[in-house]
């Protein structure tokens, strides 16, 4: 088991917290495991879970930890991370179809993290380690990438000395908790801020792949992946939904051959939601050793996109109205494309 603290939080989740991309996209109810599982994870617990030292609050790293992944797995191989894997049927599906693959899980919920090395123990796979971590707060921390705060630090006093990072093949979010209610929607994980985070552990061709149920977290997750700058989305302008109420620009992939069918999928078939699969490759746009503003304005500048406007024939800087009201346009101009090529593509 991780050592992380459990119960109380400790200290205050602020910006003046050294901790970067606190995500409350989990729920901590029913966290007791139960006799069984227990003394499961006492027996066995250790050979398949990260041991880190713990960090401010439940289920997250300290913040200047360092973890050899080659070490954690005994051997070097790709690794695939999976965010959330709940119980573990696509973990165990993934690491039984590929040996020669690592498979590293981020699972928050403490019942989730007994059940998959039960599930691990099943399987009888050696290729599996369960992180009792939240993702959105470890991911950068465990790969050392530049968004842990210790790289942070480094680069801002040295950028020279901002350390080595390792990097996933592959990060599988499948079926993340919907958060339904409207007020609960900046819950969810998949945000611009979690792209940026994955993006940070994924090399230039890295693979990030989603999966829903729910069409509101469809479209969110769409638009999420073709606005962000690190990420190209596969399929974008192909396989539009006409339920889209997104930017309604495509990019729903085929369902994913290496998927198993979960609970949660069969749950979402037998409800009559249909699933949405996602592809998204890491391009070559390097990751700013700092958290991108969730305000359009303020993350082009930081991205050190020119933000300009056309002043009298001359090109001057842009205030922020204009520059809103120019990215509105465009996203309108695109839907408008997308919908007349979908149009053209049922008339013929
Ligand atoms: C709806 S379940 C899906 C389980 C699994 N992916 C499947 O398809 O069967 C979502 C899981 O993600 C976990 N989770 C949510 N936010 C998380 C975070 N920030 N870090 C790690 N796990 C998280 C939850 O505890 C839960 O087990």
């Amino acid at each position: 088991m991780t050592q992380a603290v459990h119960g109380k939080e400790e200290g205050n989740l602020t910006q003046d917290n050294p901790h970067y991309g606190r995500i409350t996209s989990f729920s901590l109810r029913g966290s007791r495991l139960g006799d069984k599982y227990e003394k499961l994870m006492q027996e066995r617990g250790s050979e398949f879970t990260l041991q880190v030292p713990a960090g401010f609050a439940h289920a997250t790293i300290a913040p200047g930890a360092r973890i050899d992944l080659q070490e954690v797995f005994g051997r070097n191989a790709p690794i695939v991370v999976e965010v959330g894997p709940g119980s573990g049927e696509q973990l165990m599906h993934g690491a039984r179809m590929h040996p020669e693959w690592n498979f590293l899980a981020f699972e928050a919920w403490a019942p989730g993290v007994a059940r998959c090395v039960h599930h691990a123990i099943q399987a009888d796979v050696q290729n599996v380690r369960i992180a009792q971590l939240d993702a959105a707060q470890a991911l950068p921390i465990v790969f050392g990438s530049p968004l842990a705060p210790a790289a942070l630090q480094t680069a801002a006093n040295d950028p020279e000395k901002a350390g080595e990072p390792q990097f996933a093949a592959e990060v599988w979010t499948f079926f993340p908790d919907p958060w339904r209610k409207k007020k609960h929607r900046k819950r969810r994980i998949v945000s611009p801020a979690f792209a940026q985070i994955v993006a940070s552990i994924l090399a230039p061709g890295g693979i990030w792949r989603l999966a829903t149920d729910w069409a509101n977290y469809a479209w969110q997750m769409r638009d999420v992946l073709a606005q962000s700058p690190w990420f190209d989305l596969q399929y974008l302008g192909k396989n539009p939904d006409a339920a889209d109420e997104g930017l309604y620009v495509g990019g729903f992939a085929p369902r994913f051959a290496g998927r198993a069918l979960t609970r949660f999928e069969e749950r979402g078939i037998e409800a009559g939601r249909p699933v949405h699969d996602f592809v998204a490759v890491r391009n070559e746009v390097p990751i700013l050793s700092q958290a991108v503003p969730e305000d359009p304005w303020l993350a082009a500048k930081a991205q050190g996109i020119e933000v300009l406007a056309d002043r009298g024939g001359e090109r001057a800087p842009s205030s922020r109205r204009g520059f809103l009201k120019a990215q509105a346009a465009t996203a309108e101009h695109k839907a408008d494309q997308s919908s007349q090529g979908t149009a053209d593509g049922a008339a013929s």
